[in-house]
């Protein structure tokens, strides 16, 4: 699935920057910020941020790219030849940036860009200084492209949620949520959203939605949008409601971090929200008394690698999180300290989930299994059961609230439904044709919504698993998808 990822990647990025290898250098003079600072951005930063530079040179700000790293300014202005940034750049020896064994030299065409702008003074435009800071102001910058009328592929659907009346459910899209009408299966609204894709999305009490998501790689977001709020337009039915700036459907943004957010949990009494994503990090806020005072509350560093689940104990007093370090952990939420790692795995983990006994914790991911542990401290977190079955990598894992069940999401193609008390497996759903990435529970508990890969959505009745309802979840894509050969 990773290659996959990767080159569906690509392509968005082909399409997104058409024509963005062969620029020449423009022959207005150079802007720093929309010209130069991108290509610091995409080939430098890497190595170059703000944490543990290479070379000791950090170029997300101008002040500290100047003061050079272990040399000295490695900028002349006015004099492209006798700086050492530009050196460096056109080097065919083991010095040259990015370095040989990362690939490519830097396009020619992007090295006069960079040329120029030192020859012209190495200026910064008007309205920075020499500590704004250029990741910040890149992303500052940055617009996102309006929702595509229709879509020319399937998208990806990789979160979802009911509405707490039941009758809606809403769906990741490019760009944009998607809400469809649970009854009939017809899109009814379409909420335009910053981030290019939602990971994660659940409804809160007041019937706000909390949207987990961004963009791999470039920034990542939680943000909490009323899907009630009065539309821009209405066409052709649907109702087109603008979520990247208008305050009525965005009511708030509680996190805006340097990479996507992959995961998002409410404790049972509502009072407490979680998100963990691949900046590592489990955020924790207080909701109460309301979302518009939502505080902050924990910043936690716990994980060595991307965060790809989190769920709360039913007391709300520990939390449970999944990972791609391959472990999956327990957080003490009063005492503020790690309690348990479970390491079992030996892969990625997925998914996490916390029985309501407060004695057994379950894990699922790469391995295929959902392994059970023990999360009572004094013991240890000793696995207690293996459950095995699925053919593929356990991408979801959903604990039912009023029933002793287990689901899981694979990239089988599968969903599973699975007895938590005996680990007995009870159900096979069986229908998508690709890899099922998200799944979401109705409020009366009796309707699974599963989406997958190629952009299928498909309700359950639960517990026969009998199938409800399916469409493609990609406005204009109306036909449903062929299976794969
Ligand atoms: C894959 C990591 C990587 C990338 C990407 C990379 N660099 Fe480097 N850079 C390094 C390392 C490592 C050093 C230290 C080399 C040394 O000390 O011999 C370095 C050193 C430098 C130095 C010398 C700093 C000093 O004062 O010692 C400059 C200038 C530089 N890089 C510029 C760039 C530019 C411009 C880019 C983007 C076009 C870039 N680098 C991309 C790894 C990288």
């Amino acid at each position: 699935m990773t290659s996959r990822i990767a080159a569906a990647v690509i392509v968005a990025l082909a399409i997104l920057n058409p024509g963005s290898s062969q620029g020449q250098a423009p022959k207005t003079p150079v802007s720093f910020i929309r010209d130069v600072a991108p290509i610091f951005k995409e080939n430098c930063f890497g190595c170059h941020g703000a944490k543990n530079p290479k070379g000791k040179l950090d170029m997300t700000k101008i002040e500290a790219l100047r003061k050079g790293g272990t040399k000295d300014d490695p900028i002349v202005p006015g004099k492209a030849d006798e700086s050492h940034l530009v050196d460096v750049l056109k080097a065919t020896d083991a010095s040259r940036m990015p370095p040989r064994e990362t690939g490519e030299p830097l396009a020619a065409a992007k090295i006069a860009v960079i040329e120029k702008w030192i020859a012209e003074g190495a200026k910064i435009d008007a309205g920075l200084t020499p500590s704004t800071d250029l990741v910040k102001e890149l992303r500052r910058r940055w617009t996102p492209p309006s929702p595509l009328q229709r879509y020319a592929f399937p998208v990806q659907i990789t979160a979802q949620a009911f509405s707490p009346d039941g009758k809606k459910l809403v769906v990741s899209g490019h760009h944009e949520l998607t809400i469809w009408d649970v009854e009939t299966g017809k899109l009814t609204a379409r909420l335009s959203t910053r981030s290019r894709r939602a990971m994660a999305l659940l409804f809160l009490p007041d019937g706000n939605l909390v949207y987990g998501g961004g963009r791999p790689g470039e920034e990542g977001e939680v943000a909490i949008y009323n899907i009630k709020a009065a539309p821009s337009k209405t066409e052709e039915g649907i109702a087109w409601l603008n979520g990247v700036d208008d305050p009525k459907v965005l009511v708030k943004k509680l996190l805006e971090t340097d990479d996507e957010v992959q995961c998002l949990a409410l404790s049972p009494d509502g009072k407490k929200l979680a998100a963990g994503g691949c900046d590592r990090m489990i955020h924790l806020w207080d909701l109460t008394p309301s979302i518009a005072n939502a505080k902050l509350e924990q910043s936690i560093e716990n994980h060595a690698d991307w965060v790809f689940s989190v769920a709360f104990s039913s007391d709300g007093k520990r939390l449970g999180s999944a990972s791609r370090d391959k472990t999956a952990k327990l957080w003490d939420i009063t005492a503020k300290e790690s309690l348990l790692t479970f390491p079992d795995h030996q892969a990625p983990v997925f998914g996490v989930a916390l029985k309501a006994d407060g004695k057994v914790g379950f894990s699922a991911g790469d391995d295929r299994q959902i392994r059970s542990w023990n999360i009572t401290t004094d013991q240890g977190a000793k696995q207690v059961k293996a459950m095995a079955g699925h053919g593929g990598p356990i991408l979801k894992l959903l604990q039912h609230p009023k029933q002793p069940w287990l689901i899981t999401a694979a990239a089988d193609n599968t969903v599973r439904l699975w007895n938590a008390d005996t680990a007995a497996a009870m159900k096979t759903l069986s229908g998508h044709t690709d890899h099922v990435l998200s799944i979401a529970l109705h409020p009366e508990g009796a309707i699974l919504a599963s989406g997958s890969y190629n952009g299928e959505v498909r309700l359950w009745k639960l517990p026969e698993g009998t199938p409800v309802r399916d469409f493609a979840a990609s406005p204009g894509q109306m036909v449903a998808t062929k299976p794969k050969k």
